[in-house]
């Protein structure tokens, strides 16, 4: 039976794909065969990179002095961290839905004179969790937790159709704990399991990350909470391999 989980966040930039990586590498590493999908994703320069705007993490880089800049993709990315090659084919499976601006999707969409429907968006995630070649696949959503998925849905919507479990993805930023608790009220009142959720350092953290889990339990978050410290993908590994995943 496959195990399927929703990587979703409290907004885009937040580390969705960072965590994704690494929990498929260390599935991988545990032996495990696994697999992934986005199925919508805006910014596409090309079939391989991705704009974005400039992020703190990039400007400590030193990177480019442009607004935006070109990075690999989330297919790409999750295509790499499963082992797989990023050949236009397989980031065309992995991301059937592209689109060129770095808008929601059906703002993205309609530049390219497009809508995108729930239902296809939909099918084409149980398609994949129906795969009995990988027993575990993570979707990654695209956004926040609310963000617009067609002209009348939301990632929210999706989720509740998929019926999977969320690893909810969260920062330590000044206002993380409202907008986490906020993602947490909305996927439980939808009836949608909360697998964990996952602090995923943010370039300034308010206050001290260490009482990011405390604070969230004491106001009612029940599932296993996780700090990811910025860094590379290996430490995330690390974090996510002592979480209880149920
Ligand atoms: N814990 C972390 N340590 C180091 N870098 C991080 C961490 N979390 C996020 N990043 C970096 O911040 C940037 C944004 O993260 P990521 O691409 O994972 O966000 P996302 O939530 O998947 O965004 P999107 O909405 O575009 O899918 C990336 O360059 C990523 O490598
Ligand atoms: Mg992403």
């Amino acid at each position: 039976v496959t195990r399927g989980y929703i990587i979703a966040g409290t907004g885009t930039d937040i580390g969705k794909t960072h965590i994704a990586c690494a929990l498929l590498r260390l599935w991988r590493a545990q032996g495990k065969t696994c697999s992934a999908l986005k199925p919508v994703l805006s910014g596409v320069e090309d079939g391989i990179a991705v704009l974005q705007a400039r992020s703190a993490a990039t400007t400590e880089a030193g990177a480019s002095e442009d607004a935006r800049f070109v990075v690999p993709n989330d297919a790409v990315r999750l295509l790499e961290a499963i082992g797989q090659t990023p050949t236009p084919e397989a980031v065309e499976k992995m991301a059937p839905w592209r689109f060129k601006a770095a808008l929601a999707p059906p703002a993205a969409a309609a530049l390219e004179g497009q809508a995108l429907d729930f239902n296809e968006i939909a099918a084409a995630c149980e398609s994949a969790l129906a795969r009995d070649c990988a027993p575990r696949i993570l979707i990654e959503t695209a956004g926040g937790l609310m963000s617009p998925l067609t002209e009348r849905h939301t990632m929210l919507d999706l989720i509740e159709r998929l019926r999977q479990p969320t690893l909810f993805i969260t920062g330590s930023y000044l206002g993380a704990v409202s907008h986490t608790l906020t993602g947490v009220v909305a996927l439980v009142s939808r009836g949608c399991e909360v697998a964990g959720v996952i602090v995923s350092e943010s370039a300034q953290t308010a206050g001290r990350l260490e009482d990011f889990p405390d604070v969230l339990h004491r106001h009612g978050v029940s599932s296993s909470i996780a700090i990811v410290r910025r860094g590379a993908e290996t430490q995330a590994m690390e974090a996510l391999g002592r979480m209880d995943l149920g």
